[in-house]
């Protein structure tokens, strides 16, 4: 399949987990790829020699997505890398744990400037770019089951997942007109450095996948195929939307 030929997409937070996947899915159906974290390692490079060997182009773009400035940069500097953007990924995001009694205004701004402020003004600058050349453009926001089921002691993540569920809503009608779509990934349980902490607590991880239809832990490669569809002229007709990746967690309900 070559469903993202001759098109460009930008990937936030794609150094590893979700991210990288997305990125990989991306260039093996044709895409050239602009990677993108607060710094460029080992890990960056080994994709960008993974996307080429596909054939295909990658840059790694160093920014930190919760600064507007620097998002603002980075949505320029990678629609002049190729020649054009097609796809914006708003990947990048983090969560801190805290009760919420004990939560501090600092990582609540963390918290909301990477996974909302950020992803705001990044989409704002991709929209004036699209209209400037009249050209359409497709977002995918990676969002969370947490955009619509409590997730305890992480009260500022769910804010912000959220808040990037009403963002999505309120963009998809507003930047239509223009020719953009704008969806989220809701992601449940995946494993990835995110749930570090789970993943080594085998106790606490059976606990977490007795609440999964499916019986496991979601792979980044679940998550990325979805991407991929909504990214991908197959979805030409969906906007708006929340599509849960999440083995059948957020609706999940059993007698016990
Ligand atoms: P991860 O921690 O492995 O990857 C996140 C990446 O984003 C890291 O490379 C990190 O350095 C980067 N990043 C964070 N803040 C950044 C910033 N300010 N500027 C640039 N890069 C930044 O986590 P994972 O699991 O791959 O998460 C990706 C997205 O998926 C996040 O938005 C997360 O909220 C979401 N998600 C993850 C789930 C999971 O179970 N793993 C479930 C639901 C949502
Ligand atoms: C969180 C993970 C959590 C998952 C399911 C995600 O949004 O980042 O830590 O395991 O939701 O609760």
């Amino acid at each position: 399949m070559d469903r993202f030929k001759n098109k460009v997409a930008l990937i936030t937070g794609s150094s590893q987990g979700i991210g990288a996947a997305c990125a990989l899915r991306l260039a093996r159906e044709g895409a050239d790829i602009i990677l993108n974290g607060h710094k460029f390692d080992d890990r960056g490079e080994k994709l960008i020699a993974e996307i080429e060997e596909m054939g295909r182009k990658a840059k790694f773009i160093t920014a930190d997505v919760s600064d507007v400035k620097a998002v603002i940069r980075l949505v320029k500097e990678a629609v002049t890398a190729f020649g054009g953007l097609d796809i914006l990924v708003n990947n990048a995001g983090l969560e801190i744990k805290s009760d919420f009694l004990e939560v501090k205004e600092k990582d609540y701004d963390t918290v909301m400037d990477t996974n909302l402020k950020g992803i705001f003004f990044g989409i704002q600058e991709f929209s004036k770019y699209c209209k400037k050349e009249k050209r359409a453009g497709v977002v995918v926001n990676m969002s969370s089951v947490h955009e619509e089921i409590v997730f305890p002691h992480f009260a500022a993540y769910c804010v912000s997942k959220g808040g990037l569920k009403m963002l999505t809503r309120n963009l998809a009608t507003e930047l239509a007109p223009l020719g953009i779509r704008v969806n989220n990934v809701a992601p449940g349980a995946i494993s990835t450095p995110i749930n570090q902490e789970l993943l080594s607590d085998k106790k606490q991880l059976q606990k977490v996948i007795k609440n999964i239809p499916i019986g496991r832990m979601g792979k980044v490669e679940d998550v990325a195929g979805v991407v991929a569809f909504l990214a991908s002229d197959d979805a030409a007709y969906v906007t708006g939307s929340t599509y849960f990746v999440d083995g059948g967690l957020t609706y999940h309900y059993e007698e016990q």
